[in-house]
């Protein structure tokens, strides 16, 4: 049980020990990182039923899994900030006096990995020794999250070396919450009724319970990447958000960075990945990172990101060919898959991944399945873990210690109406407000009601491990303390027709935005001013290739007075919620975008103008 002669660290070895002797494992096993830690902790699970081996021609080196039904997603309800004031989570978070969770973790934790060894994994949120990275542990009873620990995040020795004598690291405790009496046999998703995702953001440690899906169970991801790094990035002046980053290269070479936020399951992994259509072939998208950024101000006073990620934890279903090729190359092989259908010659099949379905599967529960059966064959939160190092798209710079300098920051919700495709932020505060008072559909990627709009401001509703306001005002104070900061834009690619079809094709030509998008940061693109930003007019979007009417463009563009009246009006439902840190600037902003909604006429659309 004691820890090996590379553990140098004595917090690191007191902790261990200490939480071995809570958690009662029969065995304690320190993570190496290794190909061969991997393939053993494989065969172990395909051994007792845990995991699937896939076809070995047709998908190498790539697994199953299916999880119990009732854990599926991450559990919203039942996550939360335990800061020491309950005025420091906020309203928009669930909040538990720190003591009496620390009390009832201690007594869900004594003896709850019984039967079971103990993993100690050692990672890395970014390159290892890079600046803007931090190093976390992870205690875990699932060889499951060890895995995807592996793919997901920097993982071994490596980190022990980084971490030294006396470094800092970020302690992730985790238990599925099924602790195994002796000569008990063990289910194939071992998991908890009760479930607590906790959060302590003065300690900076994180308590994980009875969950083993995704975000609830790999805590580097949203746990550490986001909710305790908001907090770190407000004491320490960064920024730690749920972006993608992706790079814009020119024919010339020219290579323009953004950072873009999506809330869960809205096209990030898309977009991070986005294959130009052919009239705009002189474009190439590389990919840094599909879903978290974290992005420091570097000494020339530009904001610097890294993807703190090592993989993508991306939803399978939508995912083809035609939607996004990338994304289906980096799972050709090496990949770990998580309740999607199993097909009859042992490969992976999802809704939406070809035209029409194969006449029998395994469904992601485990049941025969055929088209006609009247129910989906994979879970609509179902997920693919895959190296980066494999997408055919990665920037190389996605190793880069110093990160990528950030152009332009994009924030898009999923809308059916109201909002406008595409729009930029008349500057830097406006665009604050603009990513503040996002709303978007709720998906699956959290269990509850989907389709619903609500307010996710920043896409960080789920994520931010302090006060809301607080974090718009550290927002608007790192635009004080940037030079020259990056434009602000606001997309939706989801607004639909009367017959409820989309009016916007996205995918490859979310292309014909973007290079707008990056020709107004290099200050070479037109716009006119719309009642709530500036707009490209239908001549100032290149159209090469794709036959879309102005009509059509004018639709999707427009701003329509009565609905904004709606929209205005839950913008100030959601300020009073958060009255008590709101940001003065927002205040004002809200009346001046009702004063333009007023002069403008009632449903604005871009203005006409001729091809010269
Ligand atoms: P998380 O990993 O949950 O944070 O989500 P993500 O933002 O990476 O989600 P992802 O890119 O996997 O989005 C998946 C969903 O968005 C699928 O239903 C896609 O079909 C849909 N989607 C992505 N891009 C577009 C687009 O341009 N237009 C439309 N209509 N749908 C899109
Ligand atoms: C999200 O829900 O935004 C995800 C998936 O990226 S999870 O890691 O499960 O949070
Ligand atoms: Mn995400």
């Amino acid at each position: 049980m004691n820890a090996p002669a590379s553990v140098k660290n004595a917090r690191l070895k007191e902790w261990v020990a200490s939480m071995a002797a809570l958690c009662k494992p029969d065995t304690v096993h320190w993570c190496d990182g290794s190909k061969a830690e991997y393939d053993r902790l494989m065969a172990e699970m395909v051994a007792s039923g845990m995991a699937i081996k896939l076809n070995e021609q047709k998908r190498p080196n790539s697994f199953l899994f299916r999880s119990d039904p009732k854990d599926v997603a991450r559990v919203e309800d039942r996550t939360y900030i335990c800061s020491r004031r309950k005025q420091d989570a906020g309203p928009t978070n669930n909040w538990v006096d720190p003591r009496e969770m620390q009390d009832k973790l201690n007594k869900l934790f004594d003896g709850t990995m019984k039967g079971r060894p103990m993993y100690v994994i050692p990672f890395s949120m970014g390159p290892i020794g890079s600046s803007i990275s931090h190093i976390g542990i992870e205690i875990t009873d699932s060889p499951y999250v060890v895995v995807n620990m592996h793919i997901m995040t920097r993982v071994g020795a490596a980190v022990l070396d980084a971490l030294g004598e006396d470094g800092e690291f970020v302690p992730c405790m985790h238990s599925v919450g099924k602790p195994l009496s002796h000569g008990e046999k063990d289910v194939h998703w071992p998991c908890n009724e009760e479930k607590y995702i906790t959060h302590f953001p003065e300690e900076r440690a994180i308590w994980s319970y009875g969950s083993g899906y995704g975000g609830n169970a790999l805590l580097g991801k949203k746990c550490f990447a986001l909710r305790i790094a908001s907090v770190m990035a407000r004491d320490e002046g960064w920024l730690a958000e749920h972006m993608l980053i992706l790079g814009v290269e020119s024919k010339d070479g020219e290579k323009t960075y953004v950072g873009a936020a999506f809330p869960s399951a809205c096209g990030k992994t898309n977009f991070a990945m986005l294959i130009p259509p052919a009239g705009l072939s002189d474009y190439k998208i590389t990919t840094v990172g599909d879903d978290i950024a974290w992005i420091k101000p570097g000494r020339d006073g530009k904001l610097y990101a890294i993807n703190p990620e090592a993989g993508f934890f991306g939803v399978a279903p939508g995912t083809s060919y035609d939607s996004n090729p990338n994304a289906m190359e980096s799972i050709k092989r090496d990949t770990i898959f998580t309740n999607v259908a199993l097909t009859e010659d042992g490969d992976v099949w999802w809704e939406g991944m070809t035209k029409s379905p194969p006449a029998r599967l395994t469904d992601w529960q485990g049941n025969a399945w055929t088209p006609d059966g009247g129910h989906v064959s994979s879970h609509p939160n179902s997920r693919f873990t895959a190296p980066l190092g494999n997408c055919p798209c990665a920037d190389p710079a996605y190793e880069d210690p110093n990160g990528v300098p950030i152009g332009a920051f994009i924030f898009g919700g999923r809308r059916s109406t109201t909002v406008p495709l595409v729009m930029q932020g008349y500057n830097w505060n406006y665009g604050v407000y603009m990513a503040a008072t996002m709303g978007s559909e709720t998906t699956a990627a959290a269990t509850g009601a989907v389709g619903k709009v609500r307010r996710d401001p920043f896409a960080m509703l789920p994520f931010i491990g302090y006060h809301m306001a607080d974090y718009w005002n550290h927002w608007l104070d790192m635009g004080r303390k940037i030079h020259n900061p990056p434009r602000i834009f606001s997309v939706n690619w989801f607004r639909k027709d009367a017959d409820g079809k989309f009016l916007w094709p996205g995918f490859g030509e979310n292309m014909r935005i973007l290079k707008w998008i990056v020709e107004k940061v290099h200050g070479r693109a037109y716009s006119e001013e719309s009642p709530l930003g500036w707009v490209p007019t239908y001549a100032d979007i290149d159209w090469t290739g794709l036959d879309f009417s102005e009509e059509k463009f004018n639709e999707l563009m427009s701003v329509d007075r009565t609905q904004w009246e709606a929209e205005i009006l839950s913008h100030e439902e959601l300020f009073i919620k958060l009255y008590d840190e709101l940001p003065k600037e927002f205040v004002l902003k809200r009346q001046l975008i009702l004063s333009q909604l007023w002069r403008a006429p009632e449903h604005w659309e871009p203005t006409h103008v001729d091809a010269p």
